[in-house]
């Protein structure tokens, strides 16, 4: 093993515990719970450790900062901490660590930036918690005004004002502007490298995508005495829905996901009074997502008459096609000799991307599985992908 994928292993193992549940092998670290928390102290201690002061945004996001973090033109690199329910290790974590020890490389290559060098840990990425994803960086961005995040509840009922511990800033444009650019680094999330010789690919954009909320409203009553014909069974029309999203995504070449159902009252011998799924929907071009999305509510709405059951939709988020700056995507190709990739997934970059010049690179992910504890990288992918960070930042900064 290389010096650098040793001392990947060694900070990796620092966090490897840290929310892991024993049964799924997978993280429950939700936002500013207990797990993320301690992830943050971490992260907070790491910077100590480098002499990198860290600053909060009053949404928070998190910044450690290499040089003065007043003095703009800075360079944003990092990513998340929270994870889906019983996610995978790298998504997130991998962009933060990764980040650190490229400042270690660059200051055993003698490095000194020209300009600051700040690394991010952005909050609720996976909207995990609070349902909305890249909660964070829509908030520092202003993409979300700071009243409607501070009324999101998590399945507690507590509000993201609360877990804050207070009202969050909302849109920070005298910070954001203090950033030339942001690079995030992340595992990838499919097998677009798993069988190349790439360890590290530059990503060229994300698909439009989104959250819809269904809900699904029926008659709750007896499930041994209501005769077949007399039930206003939401379950129904629910389960035509998740087939009708399939089949509409499959025929346009896009990506339908109900992975999320609740119940009322969720009793097994009892026909729910109301269901609700979560539809993600994404596709490569924004016409495509929106003919879907309709198309699945026709048939919902279809099958909500034969049912005898009511149908309403939601939006929860949506977010528009991402390309990321060509210029920088092919600068740092050329830099990297890295193929460059499109994604379905969403990341905080894809945010910020409207904001200022923004790039992603991509670690191979042998599996392609991701948002599963089966998601995985090697080390020496990963001391690759920290190498390939300290170049390009070494390159930006300078
Ligand atoms: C985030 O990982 C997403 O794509 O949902
Ligand atoms: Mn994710
Ligand atoms: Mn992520």
């Amino acid at each position: 093993m290389s010096d650098l994928a040793a001392r990947f292993r060694k900070l990796w193992d620092e966090i490897a515990p840290i929310g892991r549940d024993a049964g799924s092998g997978g993280y429950l670290r939700y936002s500013l719970t207990e797990p993320e928390l301690r992830l943050r102290d971490w992260f907070r201690d790491q910077a100590e450790q480098r002499g990198m002061p860290v600053t909060e945004d009053g949404n928070g996001n998190l910044f450690a900062w290499w040089g003065d973090p007043e003095a703009g033109d800075a360079v944003l690199t990092g990513s998340h901490f929270d994870s889906v329910p019983h996610g995978g290790a790298y998504d997130g974590p991998l962009g933060v660590v990764s980040a650190l020890l490229a400042v270690d490389e660059l200051r055993d290559a003698g490095v000194t930036p020209v300009r600051p060098l700040a690394v991010g840990a952005f909050v609720e990425e996976e909207g995990a918690r609070f349902g909305v994803p890249c909660l964070g960086s829509r908030l520092l961005t202003g993409a979300l005004p700071a009243e409607r995040a501070a009324v999101l509840r998590d399945a507690d009922g507590v509000s993201f004002a609360e877990a804050l511990g207070g009202a969050p800033a909302g849109a920070r444009p005298e910070l954001l502007g203090r950033f030339r650019s942001f690079v995030e680094l992340h595992v990838e999330q499919g097998r677009a490298l798993a069988d190349t010789p790439d360890a590290v690919a530059v990503a060229s954009a994300i698909w439009p995508h989104g959250r819809w909320r269904f809900d699904f409203a029926g008659e709750g009553n007896h499930a041994g005495t209501t005769r077949m014909a007399d039930r206003r069974d939401p379950m129904l029309t629910y389960a035509f829905t998740v087939l009708a999203a399939n089949k509409e995504a499959r025929l346009r070449g896009a990506h339908a996901t109900v992975g999320r159902v609740s119940v009322e009252p969720n009793a097994t011998n009892a026909i729910p009074s109301r269901v609700t799924g979560w539809l993600d929907a994404r596709a490569a071009e924004p016409d495509t997502l929106t003919g879907l999305v309709e198309a699945v509510h026709d048939k919902a709405i279809e099958r909500a008459r034969r049912d005898g059951t009511g149908v309403t939709l939601t939006e929860e988020s949506a977010t528009p096609l991402v390309a990321f700056d060509g210029g920088l995507a092919d600068r740092l190709a050329a830099l990297l000799d890295a193929p460059v990739l499109p994604t379905g997934a969403g990341h905080d970059a894809g945010v910020l991307a409207g904001h200022l010049p923004t790039a992603m690179l991509f670690v191979r992910n042998p599996t392609g599985v991701s948002h599963s504890p089966a998601e995985s990288a090697t080390d020496v992918d990963c001391a690759a992908g920290v190498a390939a960070l300290a170049r390009v930042l070494g390159e930006l900064t300078c």
